[in-house]
């Protein structure tokens, strides 16, 4: 078995190791670090003033983590800028957002440099690379002008856009050239793929074979989607545990007799949460049999804090749920509570179990792990109800939801409205289908399909 290096700009560091707070994708890349052994590259999270950055290396049995300090340089213009200013907005169809500037693009092919100084020294010549999403993208162009020969994987964790959208932005021909360096392209879902197809055919006089290859620009790469997934049974199981949990207790008990619906995500405006609350406002004005018996939850942790976009949306919704609540409240009843704060895992899918419904409208998501836990957490014997994006990757997958266009807000009212009547009947048969797909296919599955598929190109 040969060695795997994965590279991620976040690390998940052996001392989180059995901790309820560990992610699914984390976790399957260790699992998948330590059945083959290897090193996993990342960012260490944090910021250094120092004029040379060493990169802290720590082993624990067959896996060594190699993690590196930013510079301030460096965070402003790669992670803040080119990474989450540029291609993050440009990736998820947010045009009006995108900031771009040749400083920002000179920091992310800078930082993907020094990245692939870091990983040479380390990388044996059997070793399988696999590199995880946007902030990585020029990685292997990099190795290989080092003369690295080994297989390559890459992994995009959110949407490929189409054509038109990719091209708005000023690097587009070098960014997909890069992506050619690899042996691999796997992204999140068929329709994904089919946008990163037209742009080889249409853009590059590219061919595609049968098997999935493309060959552009004289290489030859693998493309194809690998649907993300959850640690399934796990989930399962922390859902089942959190029954009776303190904090589960705490918010059945302040419920009363209210119906939870639950939206949890991180605070980007990719997440679709402003036109939640907006359609949840709508559904007290037009049903208000649902006043004071539906209370929407919205937990939302502040990301990429020092991003002016992302400062932008808090105060947006801050100013919203405010409205709500100003405009709906009793006093012994509050429609919205909205929560900037994150939650250990099984509380978190203690929440989801006593959840009627899971609220999951991004604008644009390249999977949308939310609407899987939300599954995977239901109690068989009275399942909840999955409200889902159309523009989330899950929806290609998750087909027991309600499928709802996010930008549609009365669609999200009626989609609501309709969860909180559902017979049991319906939610149930709605939720086997789910369950079986993502009992199916776990992360488990996902991870070994991604390096099966690097292991198997002959170079
Ligand atoms: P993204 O990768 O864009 O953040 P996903 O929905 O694919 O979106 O994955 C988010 C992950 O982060 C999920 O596993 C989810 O449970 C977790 N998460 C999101 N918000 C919170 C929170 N407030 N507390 C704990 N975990 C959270
Ligand atoms: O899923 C997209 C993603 O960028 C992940 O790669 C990342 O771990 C997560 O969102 C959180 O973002 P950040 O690492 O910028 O805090």
């Amino acid at each position: 078995m040969n060695r795997l290096i994965v590279i991620s700009n976040r690390v998940m560091l052996p001392s989180l190791n059995n901790k309820e707070s560990a992610g699914g994708l984390g976790v399957a890349i260790e699992e998948s670090l330590k059945r083959n052994g290897g090193v996993w590259f990342g960012w260490s999270g944090e910021i250094s003033n120092d004029k040379k950055i060493e990169p802290e290396v720590l082993k624990n049995d067959n896996v060594t983590y190699v993690t590196l300090k930013l510079s301030p340089e460096n965070y402003e213009n790669f992670y803040n800028g080119y990474s989450n200013a540029s291609l993050w907005p440009l990736l998820h169809y947010r045009l009006d957002l995108v900031e771009y500037s040749k400083k920002k693009y000179s920091g992310y092919q800078r930082v993907n440099s020094i990245f692939s100084d870091l990983i040479s020294p380390f990388l044996l010549k059997e070793d399988i690379i696999w590199v995880q999403d946007y902030h990585f993208i020029l990685l292997a162009r990099e190795l290989r002008k080092k003369k690295c020969t080994n297989k390559m994987g890459f992994f995009l964790h959110v949407p490929w856009p189409s054509k038109e959208v990719l091209m708005t932005l000023p690097d587009h021909k070098e960014i997909v050239e890069s992506l050619l360096d690899y042996d691999v392209i796997g992204f999140q879902t068929k329709s994904y793929v089919l946008s990163f197809l037209d742009y080889i055919i249409r853009e590059m006089n590219g061919t595609i074979d049968s098997d999935g290859f493309v060959f552009a620009k004289g290489k030859k790469v693998k493309v194809q989607h690998f649907p993300i997934s959850i640690d399934t049974e796990k989930f399962i199981e922390l859902s089942k545990n959190a029954v009776g949990s303190a904090h589960v207790n705490r918010l059945v008990e302040s419920l009363g007799k209210s119906n939870l619906i639950i939206g949890v995500d991180r605070l980007d405006y990719s997440k679709g949460i402003i036109n939640r609350f907006k359609a949840y406002e709508n559904l007290l004005e037009k049903y208000p049999e649902h006043k004071r018996n539906s209370t929407l939850m919205q937990i939302a942790p502040i990301s990429r804090g020092d991003v002016w976009q992302y400062k932008e949306l808090r105060q947006e919704l801050e100013t919203e749920a405010g409205h709500i609540n100003g405009l709906y409240s009793d006093f012994d009843w509050t429609p919205i509570r909205y929560l900037n704060r994150g939650f250990n895992r099984k509380i978190l899918a203690g929440f989801f179990r006593r959840s009627q419904i899971g609220l999951v409208t991004p604008f644009r998501d390249g999977m949308n792990l939310v609407a899987k836990e939300y599954v995977a957490a239901q109690d068989p014997s009275n399942p909840g109800v999955l409200i889902l994006s159309q523009f989330a990757g899950a929806a290609e997958e998750l087909d027991g939801a309600i499928i709802v266009n996010p930008y549609d807000i009365e669609a999200i009212t009626e989609a609501i409205n309709i969860s909180l009547k559902m017979s049991s009947e319906e939610k149930l048969h709605r939720w086997i289908r789910m369950i079986e797909q993502i009992n199916e296919f776990d992360i488990h599955k996902w991870s070994k399909n991604c390096i099966k598929a690097i292991e198997s190109i002959t170079v």
